[in-house]
């Protein structure tokens, strides 16, 4: 595996993937690493207006249309990722996984056509590691209250949830050597640590 790896963060809403992602950004920091971190849909100035967009509570797209906009987004992420593959370590919240538990497995859009666009924006680009965050049903309840403020997918019952969720588990168990799932009902700081002994493993 490349020393500046693809390293990616999935799960459903209130899994955590974004604390642990943070988490990881400082501790390189910290350690004078290189890297970037980006998220999807966005990551740069273009992609946060196609996630506006997507993610406005007045908006109302069909499946298909929000399939292309997350590609849209991710079109927008690929320059960014490209420039740094492979010489800066690339952190990312939610990628190509993300397309295929909520639009495929969620919403039942064509599996083939997700994997020609991907195909087709990625090229070489490979990811070299994924986290998966899962949650139980209660905490990922208990989470989204708490947001101050909901969008548009924040809003799916929970049953949608459970199913994407398994669907990111499936996904998971094709490559299980590339995957770490975090149970992300444990406690947080012992999810850290797990996560940062495994990312120390990935760059050295
Ligand atoms: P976030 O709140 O974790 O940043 O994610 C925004 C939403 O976008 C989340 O509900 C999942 C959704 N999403 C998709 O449905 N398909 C995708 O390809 C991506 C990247 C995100």
């Amino acid at each position: 595996m490349s020393k500046k790896p693809i390293i990616v963060f999935e799960g459903i809403e209130g899994s955590g993937k974004s604390h642990h992602i943070s988490v990881v950004s400082k501790y390189l920091t910290k350690k004078k690493i290189t890297h970037i971190k980006i998220r999807e849909p966005g990551g740069n100035v273009s992609s946060e207006k196609i996630r506006r967009l997507i993610l406005n509570n007045k908006s109302n797209f069909n499946k298909n249309t929000d399939l292309l906009l997350y590609l849209a987004a991710r079109s927008e992420n690929i320059n960014t990722i490209e420039s740094s593959y492979k010489k800066k370590v690339i952190l990312i919240d939610r990628f190509t996984d993300s397309t295929i538990a909520y639009q495929h497995i969620g919403m039942g859009v064509d599996i083939n056509l997700i994997k020609i666009l991907n195909k087709f924006l990625l090229k070489n680009i490979k990811v070299d590691f994924t986290f998966l965050n899962l949650v139980n049903k209660q905490n990922l309840y208990s989470r989204l209250k708490k947001r101050k403020s909901l969008n548009r997918y924040d809003k799916f019952d929970m049953s949608f949830y459970n199913k994407v969720q398994k669907g990111f588990v499936k996904i998971s168990k094709v490559n299980k050597k590339k995957y770490q799932l975090v149970n992300s009902n444990l406690d947080i700081k012992k999810n850290e640590q797990l996560i940062l002994n495994t990312i120390d493993q990935l760059i050295k």
